[in-house]
């Protein structure tokens, strides 16, 4: 749990199993998707969003060994309903959003609040009963506006259907990344 990342991996490799179906909605130099699809294995499917072909090129060539269980699509997250497979709707374990700009790339490509948060409302419509949302936001002008944004979208969210936890690195130095996590709780509309 040392930071953002760390504490996401954590939970991505507690949920995600071998034939899930999971989308990395930010696919930047591939990383996390690289950790999806060593937890999927060969039997399951990650999807691979980004807005810029550099992102999905340098994931491709990370990811060789692994190409038949991945799908990455050059778009916008914003897409992602329509972009999956129709099987696939309501199917998908987890997605994970690393949201800003990629590392050593052009900083003027970001995520704003303006795509991310119809994103996120894709993506709870394409989760499986017991699927989860990892969002990653960094504090960059941008993304201090998303974050606001996120928290507001997560805070109305009903409770009977969806916890929406907030993870803040409170004596990390700089300007600590904050992370949320939506879980979903369909199978358990009795919980208050
Ligand atoms: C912080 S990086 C992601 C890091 C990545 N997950 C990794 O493991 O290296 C954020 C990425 O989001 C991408 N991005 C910006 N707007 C986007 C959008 N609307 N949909 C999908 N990706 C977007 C950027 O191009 C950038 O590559």
């Amino acid at each position: 749990m040392r930071n953002a990342i760390t504490f996401v991996h954590a939970i991505l490799r507690d949920t995600v199993k071998a034939g899930d179906v999971v989308i990395d909605a930010t696919v930047g130099n591939g990383h996390d998707t690289q950790l999806l699809a060593e937890l999927v294995q060969q039997h399951g499917l990650v999807y691979g969003f980004d807005v810029q072909q550099e992102a999905i090129d340098a994931a491709r060539s990370l990811l060789g060994g692994s190409s038949e269980r991945l799908r990455l699509i050059c778009s916008g997250h914003e897409t992602i309903a329509t972009a999956i497979y129709p099987a696939h709707r309501g199917r998908v374990k987890a997605v994970t959003f690393n949201l800003g700009y990629l590392p050593g790339g052009d900083k003027t490509i970001t995520t704003n609040a303006e795509t991310t948060l119809p994103a996120i409302e894709q993506a709870i419509g394409v989760l499986t009963a017991d699927g989860i949302i990892t969002i990653v936001c960094y504090q960059h002008s941008e993304g201090l506006r998303e974050i606001n944004a996120v928290r507001n979208m997560l805070q109305q969210m009903p409770q009977p259907q969806f916890s929406c936890l907030e993870t803040n690195f409170v004596n990390q130095r700089g300007n600590p990344a904050v992370v949320f996590i939506v879980y979903l709780r369909h199978q358990q509309t009795d919980l208050p």
